[in-house]
């Protein structure tokens, strides 16, 4: 049915402007000040309301096989709580263990997505080996359009690839034009480290940021930054948490590494205090990298407003605590690392960002969807208004409050690391390609209809 937004402010990246949009069908038509009620066109009256692209969320995990479990969500949950966020799109992170065939491990991850999404997708290729057989299978997923590698050098064991398979995965990146997202730790450090701890005695949740210091991330992101210049590969670091880190990056960037930089909610809100609380409460708060010193809170916000740090994402990795995080009760190196926040991302962003003035609502914009669309080309399908673009729209009600609860959230776990927070500023109506999947806060939404995106490499 044809979608007609009457009246909102509209707030892109670059602009800002009342009118009404008009969406014929899958994109939008018609952008314009008093235009026509076509009968039969559903109608939602944007006064007062700001009208955003579409928020993407470029680093989400649903089907992930890790430390022994499965992570909570699917791609039903977890599309319908990214929609009632906000989030008309999500890149999901294929993560194969090493000993995994990669086209197999595509097909898997493509299986779980198809029939059961509600908004648009589409995936970084995890590269979790190279061997002879490699190549020839990473072209042939490239070919069918994802177009971004994501490779780890944490996890030794599981996804952690050596430092020869680094290489070539960033020569072969290079040559077919794919950007290369990476978990950047030094894992020979957290391995020494952990062990170190626990001979200690230090079991619980409070001694894995101890395992992980900011130093372990610089060493992996300056390590990567080294790879990434002799090679020519674009690099993009996911869940950049720290100054040291940021100062790697930044530094890389002035020798003319093509280096993208990416941040957590988590990592903006939370810090290493929480992973200390005592019970076992603190494995609600464990991921990797971990949660810091508060201190580092305020380079991440100036590093986004800033430009030195280019999206937010999730790492979306949930895990229920009564019956996931607890295989990690007597040793914190077995509590599987994540923590949940699709739903609440641009809302806890809005928040803490644009209503504190720390962000102004373009970088907002930009942070939350424009640059992981022009970063991972999807721009300008996705990521802005403008006739022709695919109708992703949110009509955000800047005066809206709300409670984050576990009680109420849409994600398929038993906690939230946010219980009790407030927000203010919602996402009230939701678009997907012309049709909402969100009418005044309630999902409405079709498993299924979301759309696997597939991305052409080379365009950066
Ligand atoms: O702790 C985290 N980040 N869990 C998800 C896997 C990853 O490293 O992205
Ligand atoms: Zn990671
Ligand atoms: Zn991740």
């Amino acid at each position: 049915m044809p979608l007609l937004i009457k009246n909102g402010e509209i707030v892109t990246a670059s602009e800002r402007y009342v009118a009404d949009i008009w969406c014929a069908g899958e994109t939008i038509t018609q952008i314009g000040r008093d235009l026509p009620l076509p009968p039969g066109a559903t109608v939602v009256d944007a006064t007062g309301h700001y009208v955003f692209p579409g928020f993407i969320d470029p680093h989400v995990h649903l089907h992930l096989p890790f430390m022994g479990t499965l992570a909570k969500d699917n791609y039903t949950t977890g599309s319908r709580a990214a929609l009632l966020g906000g989030t008309t799109t999500l890149i999901e992170m294929i993560c194969p263990a090493c000993g995994d065939d990669a086209l197999a491990a595509y097909e898997l991850w493509a299986d779980q997505a198809a029939g059961r999404s509600a908004c648009d997708y589409t995936f970084h290729m995890g590269v979790t080996r190279f061997d002879a057989g490699t190549p020839a299978q990473l072209r042939e997923i490239v070919g069918r359009g994802v177009a971004s590698f994501k490779i780890f050098l944490a996890y030794q064991g599981a996804f952690g690839i050596n430092d020869p398979e680094l290489y070539h995965t960033l020569k072969l990146a290079r040559e077919l034009g794919v950007i290369v997202t990476a978990h950047c730790e030094n894992a020979t450090l957290v391995a020494e480290r952990q062990a170190e701890l626990l001979a200690a005695g230090r079991t619980g949740p409070g001694a894995h940021h101890e395992s992980r210091p900011p130093l372990v991330e610089a060493a992996g992101v300056h390590h990567l930054m080294t790879f990434a210049e002799l090679t020519g590969a674009a690099a993009y670091i996911v869940h950049l948490s720290c100054r040291e880190a940021l100062a790697e990056a930044v530094a890389a960037r002035l020798r003319g590494v093509r280096v993208g930089v990416e941040t957590l909610i988590q990592h903006l809100l939370l810090d290493q205090t929480y992973a200390e609380r005592p019970d076992f409460e603190g494995a609600k708060y464990v991921m990797s990298p971990p949660l810091r010193d508060a201190s580092h809170q305020a380079a991440l916000w100036q590093g986004l407003a800033s430009g030195l740090i280019h999206t937010v994402a999730t790492d979306h990795a949930p895990f229920d605590f009564q019956t996931q995080k607890t295989m990690g009760r007597d040793n914190f190196t077995r509590i599987p690392n994540g923590i949940p926040s699709l739903q609440e991302r641009v809302h806890l962003l809005y928040t803490h960002g644009v209503a504190t003035g720390r962000l102004d609502l373009h970088t907002f914009v930009k942070v939350a969807g424009t640059q992981a669309a022009r970063t991972f080309g999807l721009f300008p399908r996705k990521g802005t208004i403008q006739p022709g673009a695919d109708a992703d729209l949110v009509v955000f009600d800047p005066r809206a409050k709300g409670v984050i609860s576990a009680a109420t959230h849409a994600m398929n776990v038993d906690y939230s690391a946010f219980e009790g927070w407030p927000v203010t500023g919602l996402s009230r109506w939701v678009a997907v390609r012309g049709e909402l999947a969100v009418a005044a806060g309630r999902f409405v939404g079709t498993p299924g209809r979301g759309r696997f995106l597939a991305r052409e490499p080379g365009w950066f």
